[in-house]
């Protein structure tokens, strides 16, 4: 326990803290809207992603705040990145953006008894696993939250993967072409933690569309297996999408940049057309109901 918490050392919770939230295909459109917690006063909502510094990317942010406080009107949406370097170098260029624990203790400072917490992470991976440790040690009905749970990451069940899915087919660019491939890239885990998810969703979308194919920048499947699949499939023209929330540093260097290592040079190298597309899935209203989902789950469970 951090020592600006009153609660010294023990926390009971653990199990308390689950990562809830399955995802109904069915019941996705607007239903979020029938999320009325009872006592909206004491319950504030914390958004989490990882951050970026390219600040073309923060448009995808904007829009998840936006939709959010749409689906929740009334309750206050909070703000924090997980990542450390991200939060140094914007605090240098005088955007101060808080940690998890620093958005946490300053919610409970105001006063606020219960805090969903909506982590923007595609995998159960690294970034989503300090949000659950981080938000367990703020747990405790008389000194810490009554309530303080996590909203699961995009991709953690087979029916959020299969909307994601379908939410990407239906909003694939315009000029994409049968024919054309389209190349999903991902984070990745170098030790592949929370990489699974894009195992599947590499098998999930080929089911779907055998011209669709997932890859990631740090872990698996690697950007070898996708080339050796385009070659194989004797693609001539690729588009290239970020799967991951913002089109940040990673889908504007390693994805689409003009050094030699980027996804585009090397495939343009195998004979491969590459148009690069630059919006992160923030920016994909539909898919972003996956996230809306997730957090009414756990406004839900406050009731
Ligand atoms: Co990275």
């Amino acid at each position: 326990m951090r020592k600006y918490f009153p609660l010294g050392g023990a926390f009971k919770l653990i199990a308390a803290i689950t990562a809830i939230g399955t995802f109904s295909l069915a019941q996705n459109a607007n239903s979020a809207q029938a999320a009325s917690p009872t006592s909206k006063k004491d319950t504030a909502i914390l958004l989490v992603a990882f951050g970026t510094s390219v600040p073309r990317a923060e448009i995808a942010y904007t829009n998840i705040d936006r939709l959010v406080k749409k689906n929740f009107p009334g309750i206050p949406v909070k703000w924090a990145y997980t990542s450390s370097i991200i939060r140094r170098k914007l605090a240098k260029q005088g955007k101060k953006i808080d940690s998890v624990e620093e958005a946490l203790r300053k919610l409970y400072k105001a006063g606020y008894k219960k805090v969903a917490i909506q982590s923007l992470h595609i995998t159960n991976g690294q970034e989503y696993q300090k949000i659950v440790s981080t938000a367990k040690e703020f747990f405790s009905p008389e000194f810490g939250f009554e309530k303080i749970k996590v909203g699961n990451p995009m991709l953690l069940s087979y029916g959020d993967l299969k909307y994601l899915v379908s939410a990407v087919r239906h909003t694939l660019p315009g000029d994409r072409r049968p024919q054309d491939a389209v190349v999903l890239m991902g984070h990745g885990n170098e030790k592949g933690i929370g990489d699974l998810s894009y195992v599947a969703a590499a098998y999930e979308f080929s089911k779907e569309d055998p011209k669709i194919f997932v890859g990631t920048v740090e872990g698996a499947p690697s950007f070898d297996d996708v080339k050796e699949q385009l070659i194989k499939a004797k693609v001539k023209k690729a588009f290239l999408i970020p799967m991951m929330v913002v089109a940040g540093d990673h889908a504007m260097n390693d994805m689409a940049g003009d050094e030699p290592d980027s996804w585009k040079s090397q495939l343009e190298k195998s004979g491969i057309q590459c148009v690069p597309y630059l919006h992160g899935l923030g920016e994909n209203d539909q898919v972003m109901q996956i996230f809306v989902k997730h957090l009414e789950k756990v406004l839900k469970s406050f009731n």
